[in-house]
């Protein structure tokens, strides 16, 4: 269909002054006055909309145009000219119009406002509202952002696989992937090898909680890598902030030790927000005014700040002498709560956080052991009102020491023998981290709920759509 896209014409208004042009889009709202119809067009191309005006005295569809209820796709033909209202922004004067799809009575969207939780019920259609129109332009400007940033720096983007056999965290939340019969479980005598011989795959599979492992192998070849992709956990977490399909950006670097790595963890995220703010004005300004007022201005001093790096036990330091009653006391070797990451990021620094120098015991296997005996080098980056949004370490690049704690771990050293042979030949000191999408989102938009950042969320007892 010939048509032109209605950013054009609010971008180049003064070009397009009186052209006469077709637009295509849905109805936003639809009211007449005095023999002239206004309609609100959205076609998806902005975050704004344009209005169509369908006089009753020049127009023949005008009857048609009444008629036309909030939702309704239409084609309309016309002139560009400024609005009586205001000269800068165009309208058009339309000449004719049809009616592609019509929508009536019972569309759902027909309130101006409805609440995020009844949204959730239409997610097949909330992406028609403004703030969702708004949430999937940021997360598309945020998903080209990331790659901008990474291509800019000399990283080469891999696609790590879905399926998988190994567990990267080993925190037991893999998705099983079978085609046995479910009917038919295993038996306690027959063992896991000769169970999942008869397996897709020939053994135990499932989908990726993390691209870092088979990430760490292109790294060892290609220097700096990044993985974007869908990564799933089975985690029995239902709140605000856990999903059970999320997005992940896992760049793992070569040469690079855990400061390297802080220091492209802060530059990556204030590139990141410096864009959104850049090209998204009007989204940001929306959700600046409509979820969290002075968004936009904390998104700028971000930009501006330096985040903090604290050590783990400074942390538990800090926590224990608050002379705060939280929930869950703190000792020095306890992993750090919601309760404590939010008290740290804003209460003490009001601004991002790097909890460095982790207990090994609280953190995955693969993470360099200090040379204390008790620490990992690893890193938790936690934003105020979101909490913890990037996890990451320096790995441990020696054998022996990597082989022990696996053992210490039961873990089975055989199904990660391609994992251990990065240590056997030519291992080098290397690290990365693993950035939530989502949580960057809520970060960003100031939504509160991980289940209106992505279009069909999967969450524990939720697979709706
Ligand atoms: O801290 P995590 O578990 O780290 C890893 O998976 C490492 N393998 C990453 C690496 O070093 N390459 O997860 C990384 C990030 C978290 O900080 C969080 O932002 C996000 O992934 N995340 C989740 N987001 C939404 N829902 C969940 N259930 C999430 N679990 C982790
Ligand atoms: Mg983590």
């Amino acid at each position: 269909m010939k048509h032109t896209d209605i950013v054009e014409i609010l971008k180049s208004k003064d070009l397009f002054l009186g052209q006469n042009i077709t637009l295509c889009g849905w109805a936003r709202t639809v009211r007449s006055s005095k023999g002239i119809c206004f309609i609100e067009l959205n076609d998806g191309s902005s975050f704004r909309g344009i209005q169509l005006v369908v006089d009753e005295a020049t127009c023949p569809d005008y009857a048609l145009a009444q008629k036309q209820g909030v939702g309704a796709a239409l084609k309309a033909t016309g002139t560009v000219v400024s609005s009586y209202n205001n000269k800068e922004v165009p309208e058009i004067n339309v000449a004719t119009l049809e009616v592609l799809g019509e929508a009536p009575s019972d569309y759902p969207l027909q309130k101006k406002r409805h609440t995020l939780e009844f949204l959730r019920t239409i997610a097949h259609l909330r992406a028609r509202t403004n703030t969702f129109n708004a949430m999937f332009r940021i997360r598309s400007t945020l998903s080209a952002a990331i790659h901008h940033f990474f291509a800019g720096r000399g990283f080469v983007y891999v696609h790590t696989p879905i399926l998988t056999g190994s567990d990267c965290e080993g925190a037991g939340e893999m998705f099983r992937v079978t085609t046995l019969d479910p009917a038919t479980p295993k038996r306690p005598e027959i063992s896991e090898a000769d169970f999942y011989k008869d397996d897709f795959f020939g053994c135990k599979a499932g989908l990726t909680v993390s691209g870092q492992l088979e990430g760490e192998t292109l790294a060892m070849a290609l220097g700096k890598i990044y993985t974007f992709g869908p990564t799933f956990r089975a985690e029995n977490s239902n709140t605000a902030r856990h999903a059970a399909e999320f997005w992940q950006i896992e760049p793992e670097i070569a040469f690079a030790e855990l400061e390297d790595l802080i220091e492209l963890a802060e530059a990556m995220i204030k590139s990141l927000i410096s864009e959104v703010l850049e090209k998204c004005p009007e989204e940001m300004a929306f959700f600046d005014k409509h979820y969290e007022n002075g968004l936009v201005e904390k998104l700028k001093n971000i930009v501006q700040q330096n985040f903090v790096i604290l050590e783990y036990t400074e942390a538990v330091r800090i926590l224990k002498e608050s002379k705060v009653q939280f929930e869950y006391p703190v000792e020095w070797g306890c992993d750090l709560q919601t309760e404590h990451e939010r008290y740290i990021t804003e209460k003490v620094y009001n601004k991002p956080v790097f909890v460095i120098n982790y207990p090994a015991e609280l953190k995955s296997f693969y993470m360099k052991q200090n040379p204390d005996g008790k620490t990992v080098a690893a890193t938790d980056l936690l934003l105020p009102g979101v909490g913890e949004i990037i996890g990451g370490s320096q790995r441990e690049d020696n054998l022996e020491k990597l082989e022990r704690r696996m053992k210490e771990l039961n873990m089975k050293q055989e199904d990660y023998w391609w994992y251990l042979d990065l240590r056997r030949f030519g291992t080098a000191p290397h690290s990365g981290f693993g950035l939530g999408l989502e949580r960057l989102l809520l970060y960003i938009t100031g939504i509160g709920n991980i289940r209106d950042v992505a279009i069909f969320p999967r969450t524990k007892g939720n697979l709706q759509f």
